[in-house]
């Protein structure tokens, strides 16, 4: 069969792993294929400093995408670049030409998936993600083709690796959120502007992807819940801990009797479960079904191999269809609201609640928070009190039975009016059923 020619614009992370697996392994591929994979252009905004493998020598190397999608050869174009602007420039020239688009961008097929999918199939042409969301664990193949038979009841993703390494740096040493951040950014395993991952928007934009073809549902940013990191001392991990619980930046999709419930926040989590286990920059999906009970996804969420090998099996899949003529494609984006499984509010969740304070310690302060706690029916599981000299910064917990999101905001919304409190309280959902 006729070799298929691609050209891969984005030569940062993603691009040199690509590069390196599609040179290291071009014999394999071909023997997998029938047929080879041929790179016959690259781009890059810099050339400078780029290694490209000698095995892609022949390849036509540019600093402009245009050289790329235009090459009368290529046939697959993988956008490796991220971001909203250029990519979707650079996908949808692609596509308008009838060459098939293998993309890693999660921010762009979040937020415009679906009409980039149309835009495809419009076009013939066909538009691959698996390396959008946790590189390393093929998780979109798993929903959209080997449990897409369930009824998906819950999904809880832990999917940015920044922030469990950062989280379970805290938890293993005992250092401060800043300090942590800090090292990791001289590390290299954190970004120079760490917003995206730090505050969940990066996890955000995978939930969004991951829990549309999920629950066939039309999902947007606005439908989801989203907290970071920043305010998970070690003092938290002390008390979570003597709770059972560990802490973790927890991907959520929640099907409920109201509708479906999405967040991305920092959440207490049992201990005994799997998703504790879940250490340092790797990733992990769950997905609990109807039918199937549950099913566990692990790996490496970034990197250049991890992700390369998404992007390059991707590759693998987009030309095989080529070569097979393949069928008329439907899109894996839903286009209308189900009834059923429409995004509702977090505030209609019911959880027990983890609240951590910081108070200028003086009498009554139980009584006080109790009494706001009453007021809103809400009530009392525990109260802890690790020893603790500091009276101008006093750190205690008080975990409440299950109740709704809306009561507990309300009720830490009063707590912020009472004049000990040092910082706002910290509210964290404590998964105990997980
Ligand atoms: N910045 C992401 C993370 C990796 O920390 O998981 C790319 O998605």
């Amino acid at each position: 069969m006729r070799d298929v020619n691609i050209g891969i614009v984005g030569l940062g992370n993603v691009g040199s792993g690509t590069m390196a697996i599609l040179a290291e392994t071009s014999d394999s591929i071909a023997q997998k294929l029938g047929f080879r994979l041929v790179v016959k252009a690259l781009c890059a905004r810099t050339i400078e400093g780029k290694q490209i493998p000698s095995a892609l020598a022949d390849a036509l190397v540019t600093t402009d995408w245009r050289e790329v999608v235009n090459h009368p050869e290529v046939e697959i174009v993988a956008e490796l670049i991220g971001g909203q602007g250029v990519a979707k420039e650079i996908i949808e020239a692609a596509l308008a030409a009838g060459k098939s688009v293998v993309t890693a961008n999660k921010e762009l097929m979040a937020a415009q998936g679906p009409a980039l999918v149309d835009a495809a199939i419009v076009h013939g042409a066909n538009i691959a993600m698996e390396a959008s969301v946790a590189g390393g664990i093929p998780v979109h193949t798993v929903l959209r083709e080997g449990i897409s038979g369930d009824r998906i009841e819950a999904f809880y993703g832990i999917l940015n690796g920044t922030s469990n390494y950062i989280l379970t740096e805290i938890e293993r040493d005992g250092t401060a959120f800043a300090d942590v951040l800090a090292e990791a950014q001289r590390l290299g395993y954190a970004e120079a502007d760490p917003t995206a991952d730090v505050d969940g928007f990066d996890a955000r934009s995978k939930l969004a992807i991951l829990a549309a073809l999920a629950f066939g549902e039309k999902i947007t940013a606005a439908d989801i819940f989203t907290e970071g990191i920043r305010r998970i001392s070690p003092i938290d991990f002390q008390y979570a801990h003597r709770l059972g619980h560990t802490i973790r930046l927890l991907c959520g999709a929640r099907l409920t009797g109201e509708g479906l419930i999405l967040s991305v926040r920092p959440a207490l989590i049992p201990e005994s479960t799997i998703l504790a286990s879940v250490k340092g920059a790797y990733n992990a999906v769950w997905v609990r079904g109807k039918y199937g009970a549950d099913t566990f996804y692990y790996g490496r969420g970034a990197g250049p191999h991890p992700t390369g090998v998404a992007v390059v099996s991707d590759l693998m899949r987009v030309a095989r269809e080529i070569r097979s003529g393949s069928p008329t494609r439907v899109s894996p984006f839903a286009h209308d609201r189900l009834e059923a499984n429409r995004p509702v509010s977090v505030l209609k969740q019911k959880r027990a609640y983890y609240l951590r304070f910081f108070v200028r310690d003086e009498p009554g302060i139980i009584a006080a928070l109790a009494s706001i706690l009453a007021a809103k029916k809400i009530g009392l599981d525990a109260v802890l009190q690790l020893p603790n000299e500091d009276k101008a910064a006093l750190p205690f917990v008080i975990t409440v039975e299950p109740t709704s999101e809306q009561s507990v905001q309300e009720a830490v919304a009063e707590m912020a009016k009472l004049d000990f409190m040092v910082e706002p309280v910290l509210a964290l959902p404590m998964e105990t059923a997980l």
